[in-house]
């Protein structure tokens, strides 16, 4: 831990003390995909020269371990606090502090409601601090139960948002609205509803909806959440100006509140190390056949194919996954949960494609650190879920996509990058894969071979989309550099963090 020394009495003596540095208390979600970003903001705060705390719990913490140390190394002042995880919540076994620990659903609202008893020992931890934090910044998920703790202290609070900006403005307009009761209501799954509000046409069905307004407790959950929205003091969003300059400019006004652009995050993370222990334990094992596999292929040779840390395939659903590679001729680094190839036959299955693609196509199993992988200049293609970070880590490499939307915001940013900054090949998933034992087969590999082999193949059409996926990399970097749009965004926050002042309710 790298904690920052407070000025001492002798000190202030001789001349008058610096003022001690910002302060940002930041409370991430216990999910990989809404962790990582936080970790990487932390991270920037704290080598702009602030002090920054991240919150967490027992297994969670165990996991940043690599990234504490790492900060430590670089003399940062980055520390990881703690809490101890709420015991005996009524329907949560102990043990589970993370969203993808859950094997069984009914698991899920438990641990939401777990996370709401962190409320006490936050406010216990920040009352213990020598001096009052600049500003808690608190993931959207996370604003119901911090935003009490927040105006207690009289701290500013800012709230972060993991999707695309143009989701999160989507979000709004349908809450302002009253879309989210109409696509709830919907008898059709198809019917199509147009998002109001929006200075693009966009159109959504029910499952493709933004919002999780699926049983009465997850609508409870997001009713806290849209009201800490309502009262925060502004927004911290993983986007950048030339991404999606207007989408941003309709949030700032639809939220009456400052939006901060600060990334892309990803690019916190400079060098292979930083990449590979932001998120997990890296396994060094497999990381290192990974790269040497990678090295031997030609530049933007290889599809990444990679469906994010909470989908658990059917091996009906992986059977259309790997013959669609297997048909397209590319090569492909595809990555497989251990719990999708449980049984014995998906096993059976999975080695004998592996045999019949040998040298061409790559399975890793487990966890694999993803913007490693695609910052490596074989990779020239990514087979995603859509996930934000997913996307925007594409993006900032400059790495055209096929999607592949299976829940929540997924579809939106799918919209947002077809629509609007068209880098992508869709796979042409209308419906949705849930999490959990989700039956649903909505792209056979047919699609799937289709659409890697046009993002992959080459042509005109092919080079075009891989030339504008590089512009908006460079793009991306520019923005976080000095005197780029999201650099600057960061200095203001932290200049204007102490003078914000915290608004009551
Ligand atoms: C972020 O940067 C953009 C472009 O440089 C600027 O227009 C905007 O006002 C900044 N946002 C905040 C909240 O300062």
């Amino acid at each position: 831990m790298a904690l920052v020394e407070e000025p001492t009495a002798a000190a202030t003596l001789a001349s008058p003390p610096p003022p001690p540095p910002a302060h940002f208390v930041i409370v991430p979600l216990v999910a990989q995909g809404h962790t990582i970003p936080m970790v990487d903001l932390a991270r920037l705060l704290a080598e702009r020269g602030a002090r920054a705390s991240l919150v967490t719990t027992p297994v969670n913490g165990a996991r940043l371990r690599g990234v504490a140390e790492q900060a430590a190394r670089a003399n940062l002042a980055l520390e990881l606090v703690e809490l101890p995880f709420p015991a005996g919540v009524d329907g949560l076994p102990p043990g589970i502090e993370n969203v993808d620990q859950i094997t069984d659903k009914n698991h899920t609202v438990p641990l939401f409601d777990a996370l709401k008893k962190l409320a006490g020992p936050l406010e216990v931890y920040l009352r213990g601090l020598a001096a009052r934090p600049s500003c808690l910044i608190s993931d959207w998920c996370n604003g119901g139960w911090t935003a009490g703790v927040a105006t207690s202290l009289g701290i500013p609070r800012l709230f972060f948002h993991g999707p695309s900006c143009f989701y999160s403005l989507c979000d709004v307009n349908a809450a302002d609205h009253g879309l989210h009761k109409q696509t709830a209501a919907a008898a059709d799954d198809q019917e199509k509803f147009v998002v109001p509000g929006m200075p693009v046409h966009v159109e959504v069905t029910k499952a493709t909806a933004p919002g999780f307004l699926s049983s009465p407790r997850w609508e409870a959950l997001w009713n806290e959440c849209m009201e800490a929205m309502r009262t925060a003091d502004g927004a911290v969003v993983n986007t950048f100006q030339d991404l999606e300059h207007q989408f941003v400019t309709c949030y700032e006004a639809a939220l009456g509140k400052p939006v901060w652009t600060l990334g892309p995050l990803c690019l916190a993370n400079r060098d292979v190390e930083a990449m590979a222990s932001r998120g997990n334990k890296p396994d060094v094992v497999q990381q290192s056949v990974v790269t040497a596999w990678l090295d031997a292929k030609g530049t933007d040779w290889v599809v990444f194919v990679n469906f994010g840390s909470l989908v658990r395939k059917l091996p009906k659903q992986l059977f259309e996954v790997g013959h669609g590679l297997e048909d397209s001729g590319e090569p492909f680094l595809w990555v497989v949960k251990e719990l999708e190839v449980e049984a014995p036959e998906a096993r059976e299955w999975l080695e004998a494609l592996e045999a019949r693609t040998a040298g061409r196509g790559l399975v890793v199993r487990g966890w694999v650190p993803q913007l490693a992988i695609l910052s490596h200049r074989a990779i020239g293609g990514f087979l995603t879920h859509c996930g934000w970070n997913s996307l925007l880590e594409s993006i900032a490499h400059g790495v055209p996509v096929v999607t592949w939307p299976h829940f929540a915001n997924q579809f939106l940013n799918e919209r947002l990058v077809v629509d609007v900054l068209r880098v992508v090949v869709p796979v042409g998933a209308t419906s949705p894969v849930m999490v959990f034992d989700d039956e649903n087969v909505p792209v056979p590999w047919g699609d799937v071979a289709r659409a890697v082999s046009a993002l992959m193949s080459g042509g005109a059409e092919a080079d075009e989309r891989r030339r504008k996926a590089k512009e908006y990399g460079e793009k991306a970097h520019m923005a976080m550099e000095k005197g780029g749009s999201s650099y600057e965004n960061l200095t203001q926050l932290i200049e204007s963090s102490g003078k914000v002042v915290a608004k009551k309710g």
